[in-house]
């Protein structure tokens, strides 16, 4: 086949079945956030590179190598998001909704990152994303996090997967911590794997994450940031501990876990899995106080997270079932032309009507199975010009004559 009728690689369509499950997982994070107040919005799918390239750290592998950027016709720079966060945090300066804080926004949609194709992890890809501005509190955190715990149980997978958590300190617990990791992490430099020497002079921290066994071995007896957390950081996760073991959250402390996007600080977590090979998170999140002002808006603290959906859709595996239809089967020409005006009056009622277009009754009857059809109208000449029809209910196998009157009535009956 002409290669350009396939997909691009990395980017899948989402057909029926899949698309159910992709809702589903869409519908049960939107109702989880109302109730905690999170408001949806909707923000471009492109943005001006910068919106990206400053906050998320140049030397962070999403900016660094997976970016879909493009010059427009008018010659800006232009990119495809690689996550929600950034492009929110431009709105919230943009759109003026500075004011009204704190505020909750929920957003879903697609996201784009030119990372190596497999198993759980696309190029174009999908998430459900939550952030909670203008809150400085712990219990912020406490409640976000629980959140991303509700949508979990919601999704009933809370059994496959757990919470860890770390804290990335404030900025003078980063740099003091920073600056221990490189003095260490110097005197292997030579056997550490290529890309963590890049790392080593431009984002030491994401080393202690590195997949490679020989770095991982280095990293094992490298200093932890708990070490350098100033008192007021050592205070602030104390406290997202507490809220947590309060609330019953479990979680498992690593202070490995560092985060792929420089904007954290204090707060990271990630809820990960066994069950998916390689790409183990499935939300993750934390709090990113300085980003805002870093975009050029007030101070503002945040702090929120983003679940892959086609990961949580892979976890959850559930078979979501659909609403069965009626269907209609006219016997000959006026029935014909009666039918179609018949489906208009239930459909507007609400009820789920499809036609059996072509064949004999035999066939339409196969037909209405094979689509799982709940029950059928069938009707010909002589029913018609008694203003009656043939209810066939295909669960019981009982079928009954009802008046055209009260069609509508036995058909609620039966649904
Ligand atoms: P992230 O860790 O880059 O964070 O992505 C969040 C989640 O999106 C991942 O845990 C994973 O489930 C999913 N994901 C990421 N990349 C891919 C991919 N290539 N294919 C499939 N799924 C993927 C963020 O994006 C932050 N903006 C989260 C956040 C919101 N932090 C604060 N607020």
């Amino acid at each position: 086949m002409n290669h350009k009728l396939q997909p691009v690689r990395g980017t899948k369509d989402i057909l029926e079945e899949d698309y159910k499950q992709f809702s589903y997982v869409q519908n049960v994070a939107r109702n989880v956030g109302s109730l905690y107040g999170f408001k949806e919005i909707s923000t471009p799918i492109f943005e001006f590179t910068e919106v990206f390239a400053k906050t998320l750290g140049e030397e962070s592998d999403v900016v660094g190598k997976e970016m879909y950027s493009f010059e427009d016709r008018g010659g800006e720079s232009i990119t495809l998001r690689p996550e929600f966060t950034a492009g929110i945090a431009r709105a919230f300066i943009s759109g003026g909704l500075t004011n009204q804080l704190p505020l909750k926004l929920f957003a879903t949609g697609p996201l784009f990152r030119y990372e190596r194709p497999q198993k759980g992890r696309q190029r174009q890809f999908h998430q459900i994303n939550f952030e909670l501005m203008g809150a400085a509190q712990p219990q912020a955190d406490v409640e976000v996090i629980s959140m991303g715990a509700h949508i979990l149980e919601a999704l009933g997978i809370s059994d496959k997967t757990k919470l860890e958590l770390n804290s990335l300190g404030d900025k003078e617990s980063r740099e003091k911590y920073r600056n221990a990791l490189v003095e260490y992490l110097n005197d292997y430099k030579d056997s550490l794997s290529d890309d963590s020497k890049n790392r080593l002079l431009k984002n030491p921290m994401r080393i202690l994450d590195s997949k490679d066994e020989g770095d991982k071995k280095i990293v094992a007896d490298a200093p932890v940031i708990g070490e350098y957390y100033s008192n007021e950081a050592s205070d602030f996760f104390s406290s997202v501990k507490e809220g947590l073991d309060g609330l019953g959250v479990k979680y498992e402390l690593n202070n490995r876990l560092v985060r792929g996007l420089d904007y954290y600080c204090h707060t990271a977590f990630e809820f990960t899995t066994d069950a998916l090979g390689a790409q183990n998170a499935v939300l993750a999140g934390g709090r990113y106080d300085g980003l805002i002002s870093m975009m050029g808006g007030n101070d503002t603290p945040a702090v929120g997270f983003a679940g892959g959906v086609e990961r949580l859709v892979a976890l959850s595996g559930k078979t979501i079932s659909s609403k069965r239809p009626v269907v209609i089967i006219p016997i000959g020409q006026v029935a014909e032309k009666e039918a179609v005006f018949l489906a208009g009056v239930l459909r507007k009622e609400g009820i789920y009507i499809e036609l059996g277009y072509s064949g004999n009754v035999k066939k339409r009857m196969k037909k209405a199975n094979n689509i799982n059809a709940k029950a059928a109208v069938i009707f010909g000449d002589v029913e018609m010009s008694n203003k009656v029809a043939k209810l066939k209910d295909f669960d019981s196998g009982n079928e009954i004559e009802v008046s055209t009157d009260g069609l509508l009535d036995a058909i609620s009956a039966i649904l």
